[in-house]
């Protein structure tokens, strides 16, 4: 797991957009796990501004979502399918057919959640998700207590969740009390995984997450087994941390070094991006890097 420590929230944006950028110009194909909530925001608007000004093309891109209300339709204006598009795909080139948000308003929704999984292997599985994560730890909606192997399912959704979430709606009663939410497992078969957390409200989740043991009453903690995972902060939401962490990805330290855990270390702009950057606890990191 790499920690990576940003002065602020539009640094720690940049940094997961240049990320998926790269994947998308390595694989113009990939298959994208998006989140949303407060957190993702800024990093859509960096894809976005990607996209305008640099061509950053999503045409051939697939998404799939990790949750949604249960009971709230696709035009509502708190539901996880308008704030995607919203928030990205109307700014965007992808094919709105591409984007797949769990259907909180399906009939059978255990059927609905069995053909999400289905329709995400069939696709070839996520190449990156993207994580925000909960005061209480929950990443998508995998609340303290889920099964660290949980597949898509409902969720009843806990009271600090209910509460932090309160601020979108007119009043806490209004907050649905159900989600569709993509399970831990099915998050951990991610072959990439970036976790963000900006702000001291996540302070204590982010100590728990990095430094704690696993444990399913931090959900969270999981994506310390997961084989590539980024874990992205600005500098309020690492403040309770009590080790040091680097401010870039080793990748981009390690230009010379193969590290096939790593993104793209061959690609050009990773390299390019390399140039001139301060090379903090390098002799210490790359041994670590020779070690894997
Ligand atoms: P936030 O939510 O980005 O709105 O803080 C994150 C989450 O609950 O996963």
């Amino acid at each position: 797991m790499e920690v990576i420590v940003k002065n602020t929230y539009e640094e720690m944006s940049a940094l997961a957009a240049r990320i998926i950028a790269e994947l998308i110009h390595r694989k113009p194909n990939c298959i994208l796990g998006l989140a949303t909530g407060s957190t993702p925001v800024g990093t859509y608007k960096a894809l976005i501004r990607l996209h305008k000004n640099e061509g950053l093309d999503f045409s051939k891109v697939t998404t799939f979502n990790l949750d949604e209300y249960v009971g709230l339709s696709p035009d509502h204006d708190q539901s996880y399918r308008y704030f995607m598009n919203d928030n990205l795909f109307n700014h965007i080139n992808i094919k709105k057919s591409n984007t797949h948000v769990p259907d909180g308003m399906a009939e059978d929704i255990p059927a609905a959640c069995e053909a999400y999984e289905r329709k995400i292997k069939k696709a070839g599985g996520l190449d990156i998700q993207l994580l925000g994560i909960g005061g209480n730890g929950h990443i998508a909606f995998n609340e303290p207590g889920s099964s660290l192997g949980s597949r898509t399912r409902v969720k009843t959704l806990d009271d600090q969740t209910i509460q932090d979430n309160a601020r979108f709606f007119k009043s806490i009663d209004e907050v649905p009390r159900y989600a569709v939410t993509m399970g831990i497992g099915t998050i951990m078969e991610a072959r990439q995984l970036i976790l963000l957390a900006n702000k001291e409200n996540k302070a204590d989740a982010i100590l728990k997450t990095v430094e704690g043991p696993i444990t399913a009453m931090v959900p969270a903690t999981i994506v310390q087994l997961h084989p590539r995972a980024t874990i992205i902060t600005d500098k309020a939401a690492a403040s309770k941390l009590t080790r040091e962490y680097p401010e870039e990805p080793r990748v981009l330290k390690l230009k010379h070094h193969e590290e096939s855990c790593c993104a793209s270390t061959d690609s050009p702009s990773y390299a390019k991006a390399s140039e001139g950057r301060p090379r903090k606890r390098t002799v210490r990191r790359e041994k670590v890097g020779n070690r894997r």
